[in-house]
């Protein structure tokens, strides 16, 4: 939780009072390290040049030998920097050390870094941890991370981001929670607990940035960085939600999205930034632009130039700038001419100071040499940890005729590029792992003691090896083919207008079913895929996403059976691309869709995602009978009954839904309420009971008002969000 007490205030406005507008202003201020030397165009320009082919990549490695390093000393040292993105803790020591001696009043920096599933130990990504449904999980992943990058002199994780993501073809679908605004919540809430929970010690926690504040993940057409428009209640109910509940869990900071919305770019929107955020939520901390962010609002047209972005930023309340130098350079000017109110400055170093406070830096600034090796080496409970999450998170998709799990004796032909990698599996947005501690899935297998042998064939960028092929048809019992995306395919501006599987890897699957062999795909992934060809085709469909270090063992236990499959996705898998976006939490429309023609559907692909939110299978069964909503005053009760029907222990993740039927605005045709996990014994039956506050059945309406309306509402609770028993409660508020 961040919160200050009486004497770290006193201590923070002391030290307000003696700053001047300069310095202010410098709190403002996040630099990068920035590449100078041996080039004559700015570093971001020639990075493009690279890209764009201006360069050949050879070239750009010839400049960059020759390149360095500014570490901004002299502005640093000058009171003029805030924060910085170093990962090095004998550089963030050495920075930190011209912050405190050097500087006129010895503030410390603030280090941040993108630390989004896993510091040294990389654990699965959000979209895949989140299958998980286990709170718990979330907590401990979150705490691992922050202990592991203090010690690097990492204070400041740009994470959890929560974009409520319901378009597959948006790259950034992999790094959040996905679509379902309640999971995403949870997700919030167990994040900020793991990152800044553990105040024992400094070492120990790290200040949050929820992003990206907000509704980035509903971009048109989900084209990264894309425009947003949205009816203030859709607003409120779907996106804001998990951003609302991170800091009522006492998140530090947030971060805004580059995305305008509704004609406002989210960097300088005072509606969602002072009004929301800071005024109706009392958030206390301090808000980050997204990196360029700023000086990008020119391109948006919503500012002439620099200054005028700089300005009407910071009036919005936008207390630091990521990198683009305009508050350092124009801020002070605009003070002077009475456009920026002192006020605003003031508000704004006071947030960032209090921050800086809080994590401890005032009184502990430097990283202890004897932390700084602590995670040279991957602490085993560390990587159990990451095995946990890693197998929790796979989902099985299909399982026809009960190919998996595989048994012992079976000889494996293990296929695919992907399967033998240890970068891929990391996903995207991991800055500080080493290749040496990656499991490959092939790795995994061996380690598990499988018979196999491995035939690269063909990867998600690469043409298909036919004697491979052949060969790999020939040996095995049985085909496990890993295909999917590199990690390089999700992630930020790596939007897919395509979502099939990339390349050739679905005729590659054609080719090993040919075999008549049983074939089942692993697959590799940051985003949901349309699958509607390998559903039809594949007999053993799991999905595997990228889960990090662990990947291998934990993919290898789930394929021989050691594990039972437990994890759900977060996100509805469309048949086909055109379907996108799709998810479960839809409106209904006067004419749901059904079998007939004049109903909300595709001629080509229906109405219904391929594999639903909340859905995932196990190596057991499970039934549910008997749903029961109790009214018990300011609660429902829903309880019902859970068999496993099937030959083995398995778990089982029960969910409430809920129909709010009529409304004074349309709602959603279902929402999550509520879930649970329940382990059951083969043949064994457990009542789970789950409840629902009355509180919590409401909504919010176009003018930003949270109401609840009495009437009837259906409760559902089941397997997933497509398989559900129903009741129906009529309910007075
Ligand atoms: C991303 C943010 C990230 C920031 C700093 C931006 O491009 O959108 O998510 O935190 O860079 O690395």
């Amino acid at each position: 939780m961040y919160r200050l007490t009486a004497e770290q205030k006193n201590r923070v406005r002391a030290l307000l009072g003696e700053m001047t507008l300069d310095e202010k202003i410098g709190q403002m201020n996040q630099e990068s390290v920035s590449i100078v030397g041996g080039f004559d165009v700015p570093f971001e320009e020639l990075i493009e040049m690279m890209t764009d082919g201006r360069i050949t990549q050879e070239e750009f490695e010839k400049i960059m030998s020759t390149a360095q390093q500014d570490y901004h000393e002299d502005d640093i040292r000058a009171g003029l920097v805030g924060s910085l993105m170093v990962q090095d803790p004998r550089k963030c020591n050495e920075l930190q050390k011209i912050a405190v001696e050097e500087s006129r009043l010895g503030i410390p920096l603030m280090f941040g870094l993108d630390v989004i599933h896993g510091y040294r130990t990389v654990y699965p990504i959000a979209i895949a941890e989140a299958g998980a449904f286990d709170p718990d999980l979330f907590t401990r992943t979150a705490r691992m991370a922050a202990k592991e990058s203090r010690t690097q002199g990492v204070n400041w994780h740009f994470a959890p981001m929560l974009d409520v993501a319901r378009d597959a073809r948006w790259g950034r679908v992999s790094e959040g929670p996905g679509e379902d605004p309640y999971l995403v919540s949870q997700f919030a809430k167990t994040k900020i607990k793991g990152l800044q929970g553990d105040m024992s010690s400094t070492e120990n926690y790290v200040a949050a940035c929820l992003k990206h504040y907000v509704a980035y993940g509903a971009c048109e057409s989900g084209r990264d960085y894309n425009t947003v428009s949205m009816a203030p209640s859709m607003l409120h109910n779907s996106y804001l939600p998990p951003f609302k509940a991170a800091v009522e869990a006492g998140a530090a900071t947030v971060m805004a999205s580059f995305n305008d919305l509704n004609g406002v770019p989210c960097t300088v929107n005072p509606y969602t930034l002072r009004h929301i955020l800071k005024e109706s939520w009392k958030f206390p901390g301090f808000v980050v632009s997204d990196a360029n962010a700023i000086r990008e609002c020119v391109n948006h047209g919503i500012a002439a130039t620099e200054p005028d972005a700089g300005t009407q930023a910071a009036n919005a309340g936008m207390d630091v700038d990521m990198g683009t130098q305009i508050y350092k350079k124009h801020l002070k000017a605009a003070v002077e001419s009475g456009e920026v109110p002192m006020s605003v400055i003031d508000e704004a170093a006071e947030r960032i100071l209090s921050v800086k406070m809080w994590l401890g830096l005032f009184d502990r600034p430097y990283v202890p040499e004897e932390a700084m090796d602590r995670y040279e080496v991957l602490p085993e409970e560390h990587r159990a940890l990451a095995r946990e999450a890693a197998e929790k998170a796979i989902v099985l998709l299909k399982n026809e005729g009960d190919i998996l799990p595989l048994k012992k004796s079976q000889k494996i032909s293990l296929v695919g590029q992907l399967a033998a990698s240890r970068e891929e599996i990391i996903g995207a947005w991991a800055m500080s792992w080493r290749e040496s501690d990656c499991v490959s899935i092939k790795e995994g297998l061996e380690r598990a003691g499988a018979e196999l042998k491995y035939f690269p064939c063909c990867g998600p960028e690469t043409e298909i090896n036919r004697d491979d092929v052949e060969a790999a048809c020939q040996y095995g019992d049985v085909i496990v083919a890993v295909v999917g995306e590199t990690d390089a395919m999700s992630g930020e501006a790596a939007s897919r207008a395509d979502i099939t599987l990339p390349g050739r890897q679905r005729e590659l699957l054609g080719k090993l079913l040919a075999s008549g062999k049983p074939v089942v795909a692993c697959l590799m992934n940051g985003r949901p895929l349309a699958l509607k060809w390998e559903a039809e085709h594949v007999p053993a469909i799991l999905e595997c996403w990228h889960l990090g270090v662990e990947m291998g063992p934990a993919v290898a236990n789930v394929l021989l059976g050691g594990k039972n499959p437990e994890g759900r996705l977060a996100s509805s898998f469309p048949a086909v691309t055109g379907m996108c976006p799709i998810y479960y939490n839809h409106m209904n429309t006067g004419r749901p869709g059904g079998r007939s023609k004049f109903t909300s559907r595709f001629m080509d692909a229906g109405f219904e995602p391929l594999y639903p939110f909340g859905y995932g299978l196990s190596y057991t069964s499970f039934t549910y009978s008997d749903l029961t909503v109790e009214d018990a005053g300011d609660e429902l009760r829903a309880a019902v009954r859970v068999t496993n029907t099937g030959g083995r222990e398995g778990v089982e993740t029960v969910q409430l839904y809920m129909q709010d039927v009529t409304a004074s605005i349309v709602r959603p045709v279902k929402e999550l309420r509520g879930f649970t996990k329940v382990k059951l014994a083969p043949g064994e039956t457990k009542s789970v009971t789950l409840t629902l506050k009355k509180a919590d059945m409401g909504f919010y309406n176009d003018a930003g008002e949270y109401v609840t309306e009495s009437g009837l509402f259906r409760i559902h609770a089941g397997g997933s969000s497509r398989d559900c028993l129903t009741a129906e409660v009529t309910v007075n508020f």
